[in-house]
């Protein structure tokens, strides 16, 4: 039997690093305790102004990493450049604005740029994930660009409050349903945390999900591993998928 797969998004460990300008605490010392705490994998967004993870983090990283290194990234030529090279398991494009904190919306899934950075990642072998709003045609889209993955953005779902958390819940599911029609993997997140994972965790098709702050900022009071296997626990209480 198959359960959701939990990426840990071990950025924020980089940005205190970064903070300091030391080298210390490291995200690949981070990226090994999540994986021996039962993480399934472990995500870096390398961003082009290299605010808080490095090349040579997803250089280690690539040596270290022994279950799945997903690298986000911009769909730009260096960043392309950069994983042909490196050959992450698995690369989600994703939006990046400078002056943003994290990514903020879903990819625009269209044009000529990013239909030949998905080719040219397919073609090394890596697998591409497209970071999305949880929309159907933007879904479709990303069928027909040649993705192998979808990661719906779980922001909206994460903001919503009362009656809208149902609204959201269900957009996602509408998307995660089109995304299997379409032959797409599903994985989800941003914004994701304890109290609100179960719900997405239960959509059916979700396969995995990536989520940073919430572990990294529990990290702080219970530590690296705790932090992950509480997460773990809460994901997979009872979820399952195909
Ligand atoms: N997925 C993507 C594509 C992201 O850009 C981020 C943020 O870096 C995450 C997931 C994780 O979001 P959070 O840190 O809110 O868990």
């Amino acid at each position: 039997m198959n359960y959701v797969r939990l990426h840990v998004n071990v950025d924020h460990v980089a940005t205190v690093r970064q903070a300091r300008g030391e080298s210390y605490p490291d995200p690949v010392w981070a990226a090994a305790v999540c994986e021996l705490a039962g993480a399934d994998g472990i995500t870096v967004h390398l961003r082009e102004d290299r605010r808080h993870i490095v090349d040579r983090d997803v250089r280690i990283l690539r040596e270290t990493v022994r279950t799945v290194l997903n690298l986000e990234m911009a769909a730009t030529d260096e960043m392309v450049e950069i994983a042909c090279n490196l050959k992450p398991d698995l690369c989600t494009l994703v939006p990046e604005k400078r002056e943003e904190r994290t990514t903020e919306g879903g990819l625009a899934v269209e044009g000529e740029t990013l239909e030949k950075s998905i080719k040219k990642l397919s073609d090394a072998g890596i697998a591409v994930s497209l970071f999305v709003d949880p929309e159907v045609p933007v879904v479709r889209a990303s069928a027909g660009m040649g993705a192998d993955i979808v990661e719906l953005h779980t922001g909206d779902y994460c903001n919503a409050r009362g009656g809208e958390r149902a609204k959201e819940l269900n957009r996602l599911a509408v998307a995660a349903e089109e995304a299997m029609g379409n032959d797409l993997r599903v994985a989800a997140g941003h914004g994701l945390d304890y109290p609100n994972v179960k719900e997405v965790a239960a959509i059916p098709g979700i396969e995995e999900l990536n989520i940073g702050h919430a572990i990294i900022a529990r990290a702080l009071f219970s530590g690296m591993d705790r932090a992950v296997r509480d997460m773990i626990d809460t994901i997979r209480d009872g979820v399952f998928c195909a």
